[in-house]
């Protein structure tokens, strides 16, 4: 039977940033130095996390569909693709200094600024007028270092879709309507990186270029809102915290036709995992533009030529693996008084699957061989070290969804002991059936 017990959400970011680092999720990068502000690095659990979070995002947008194409693009683009897409003249935040401390600010984040450390019979800022800083981080390509070598370390990952379009649209035989996907790094100097992982320098995106006629945009712009929030509600953030949210007109980037975000309710409030945007034709038609090259196509049937229309998906890897932990996480006080702490995860994103646990070094031998066996199919973690309730208790941090343990009765009736993390029930079991009964339990999501 179940035991009683009483469940706490995660209420402070504090508690979820102190298990990342002392579990090895997620922490700052270059930390033996000090950490660098706004870049963060994924130890061995946080990765295999995020791993399984992009495989399935890429199983789901690209695979699945046999009208998306995904690509893999370098991660400097040549500069002028920067100067079509908008970058170099308007990607900027207004940024302002404190004449007296000395640090910056972004102008419309001063409420958050926190009192001033250097002025004496005030605690207010000295603020400077706004000026706009441009966020694309920049480095220089070849042996020098001058203006003509300025190239940027890409901001977006869609501008190299654009890009690409002619050359995937020809390669692949693809019509239009159709789409171009790629998942990696972006860069964007923030000037106040904050809430743990959520706005980083360094960060991923997994975005979705749909090219379709203008007369089909409505249809793809909803067809694929559905399908980005099915998504999002199978990774298990279903319920009250997930939302949609229209942009107002006023709110829409010049081009833009209309964009929704997908917005998770976080510690610190309703913030942004994903952006939905018809974005017309400005990008294709932009870089038609500076690149002269025609990016345009022409309808076979009825003859048109015309530069489709972009429906737009673009979803956060490194913010929504935070609100998969965010979401995941909970504080259980035990019938005994004991508490624990427990990552739910859905069993496919989980990092560990099965953990194999002996309940004494002298079963190694059979519990080295089921563990290579799950091995094949699962991410498994051995453990022999402890007593067998602390062995549970690192589990559930790690938010492994099944333990097996194997004692010495498993020799005489070739059973093991298969325990569910977030019931704690636990079932007796042939050594033969586990691997096919924890296929059926952690495989829902593929
Ligand atoms: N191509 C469209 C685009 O880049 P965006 O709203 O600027 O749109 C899309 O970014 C997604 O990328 C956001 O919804 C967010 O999940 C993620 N993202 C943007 N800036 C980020 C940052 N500084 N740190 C972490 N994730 C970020």
């Amino acid at each position: 039977m179940a035991a009683e017990r009483s469940a706490r959400r995660l209420e402070r970011m504090e508690d979820l940033v102190s298990l990342c680092a002392r579990r090895g999720f997620v922490f700052q990068s270059s930390e033996i130095y000090g950490g660098i502000n706004g870049f963060w690095d994924y130890g061995p659990l946080g990765t295999e996390l995020k791993n399984n979070l992009k495989s399935l995002w890429w199983q789901r947008v690209v695979r699945e569909r046999p009208d998306v194409e995904g690509i893999d693009t370098a991660i400097i683009a040549h500069p002028r693709t920067w100067e079509a897409s908008g970058h170099v003249e308007h990607f900027s935040d207004p940024l302002v200094d404190c004449r007296a401390c000395k640090k910056r600010f972004r102008a419309d984040q001063v409420g958050d600024a926190g009192p001033c450390s250097a002025r004496q019979g005030s605690s207010e800022h000295d603020f400077t007028e706004p000026r706009n800083f441009n966020l694309m981080l920049r480095t220089h390509i070849g042996a020098s270092e001058d203006a003509a070598a300025v190239a940027y370390l890409r901001a977006e990952t869609c501008q190299s879709i654009f890009n690409d379009f002619k050359r995937v649209r020809e390669t692949s035989r693809q019509k239009i309507p159709f789409g171009i996907a790629q998942l990696g790094k972006a860069f964007r100097n923030e000037i106040n990186p904050r809430n743990f992982t959520f706005r980083s320098r360094e960060f991923e995106q997994a975005e979705l270029e749909f090219f379709c006629h203008a007369t089909e945009r409505e249809k793809w712009f909803s067809h694929w809102t559905d399908e980005r929030m099915r998504f999002h509600r199978e990774l298990g953030l279903a319920g009250d915290r997930l939302r949609t949210r229209a942009h107002a007109t006023d709110e829409l980037a010049h081009y833009a036709r209309a964009a929704v975000d997908v917005e998770y309710l976080f510690p610190f409030g309703w913030q942004e995992i994903e952006g939905i945007h018809d974005r017309g034709s400005y990008d294709l038609s932009r870089h038609g533009e500076y690149s002269g090259k025609d990016l345009g196509v022409t309808d076979p049937e009825t003859k048109e030529h015309y530069v489709p229309v972009v429906i737009e998906t673009s979803v956060g890897i490194d913010r929504t693996c935070l609100a998969v932990m965010v979401d995941a996480y909970a504080e259980e006080t035990l019938e005994d008084g004991e508490t624990r702490i427990v990552m739910r995860f859905h069993p496919a994103l989980a990092p560990i699957q099965v953990a194999v646990l002996p309940l004494s070094k002298k079963l190694a031998e059979p519990a080295h061989r089921l563990e290579s066996e799950l091995r094949r199919r699962f991410n498994v973690f051995y453990d022999d070290a402890g007593n067998i309730g602390r062995r549970y208790r690192r589990q559930d941090e790690a938010g492994t969804p099944f333990c097996v343990t194997i004692d010495f009765e498993s020799a005489q009736d070739e059973k093991v002991t298969v325990r569910e993390r977030d019931s704690m029930e636990q079932e007796r079991i042939p050594i033969g059936a586990v691997g096919a009964v924890l296929a059926e339990r952690t495989g829902a999501l593929r």
